[in-house]
């Protein structure tokens, strides 16, 4: 990059995430011991158009590394996606004399900074996201706490499931992949887990899945499906109408999005917001923080963009195996 970084935004995007806080404070901390003054954009890539900002220090992010949400709030950007909108961005950005952007968000937030960066501004982006679904990363800040939370709702609905003999139906969070929906399913026992990479056969995968459920001598089923499958309402009325029996519906929403962020979400986040600044401060950008094989990775963003990552099936055959009387066919040798 060249120029010596003596002072960035810090900014947080998109859905927020439990431990955005985590990773703002360290970014900030981080920022403090190497000597560069740090601003907080406020409401994401909005904030930078409209030179919505705040100083940040050391003793300003304090006490926030256990908070939930965002200090900084968060927005999606329409404008952010219009040149013009960028255009401002790159002008707040000379005003304020930043010599560079942390970006901490899912894909949209690095689409953006991806555009920023091509504009001139140097960017580092920070994986948070509930969904886990960026591809350059096998981890996204907040993923683990909303799993957990995810998991704390859906115990407490399988006590009332299981006095009433009842079948329930929970929609989680996810967008289009199935992440949060299949590890949550592993982790509450699910009797079957709905999720976008796996195509759905009703009869096979559901219908059959709480008979058998029930010839094991089960009275109550527990049916997570991940958003990106569809409705839960409609799966819901497909199992009356299939099986017989009248399931309640619940749709966690965005329970899953809040509360304090567990261990792995504070230390990844800190471990994050430190290695954003530092590559910052040893003279590289536009790139994205990843972890990969349990070590901290950068990646040039648009390689990152361009990466896939593909839900692990076999912890949809292990969800599937879980259950009493399922059939695992051997490979022949
Ligand atoms: O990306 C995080 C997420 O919570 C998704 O799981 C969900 O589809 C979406 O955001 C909901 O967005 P909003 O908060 O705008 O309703």
């Amino acid at each position: 990059m060249g120029k010596e970084i003596k002072r960035i935004g810090v900014l947080t995007s998109g859905g927020d995430a439990p431990g955005m806080n985590a990773a703002v404070r360290a970014v900030v901390r981080t920022a403090d011991a190497y000597g560069i003054e740090c601003v907080g954009i406020r409401r994401g890539w909005q904030g930078l158009i409209t030179s919505d900002f705040i100083k940040l220090s050391g003793e300003a992010v304090g006490h926030t590394l256990s908070r939930g949400g965002t200090i900084l709030y968060t927005a999606r950007s329409e404008d952010f996606l219009t040149e013009k909108g960028r255009k401002k961005a790159v002008a707040t950005c000379k005003m304020l004399g930043l010599d560079g952007i942390v970006a901490i968000g899912g894909d949209g937030t690095f689409r953006g900074a991806l555009e920023l960066s091509r504009l001139g501004v140097p960017t580092v982006g920070i994986p948070a996201t509930i969904d886990n679904d960026v591809g350059c990363t096998n981890y996204t800040i907040g993923f683990d706490t909303a799993c957990n939370t995810a998991i704390d709702c859906i115990d407490k609905l399988r006590d009332t499931m299981q006095s009433h003999e009842r079948c329930s139906v929970v929609e989680v969070m996810g967008r289009n992949a199935g992440f949060l929906a299949l590890y949550v399913g592993i982790a509450v026992g699910a009797t079957a887990v709905l999720v976008p990479e796996h195509a759905l056969n009703f009869q096979k995968d559901v219908v059959k899945r709480i008979q058998d459920s029930r010839l094991a001598g089960n009275t109550h089923f527990m049916i997570v499906v991940a958003e990106g499958v569809g409705s839960a309402v409609d799966i819901g009325k497909r199992i009356k109408e299939e099986v017989g029996i009248d399931p309640r519906v619940t749709v966690l929403g965005h329970i899953q999005r809040g509360g304090a962020p567990n261990a792995r979400d504070r230390e990844t986040a800190t471990r994050m917001g430190y290695y954003a600044v530092r590559a910052f401060a040893e003279g590289r950008g536009n790139c994205i923080i990843c972890t990969q094989e349990g070590g901290i990775v950068e990646i040039p963003i648009e390689e990152a963009l361009a990466m896939k990552k593909h839900l692990q099936m076999d912890r949809y055959a292990i969800m599937e195996a879980m259950q009493i009387g399922s059939h695992i066919e051997r490979n022949k040798a």
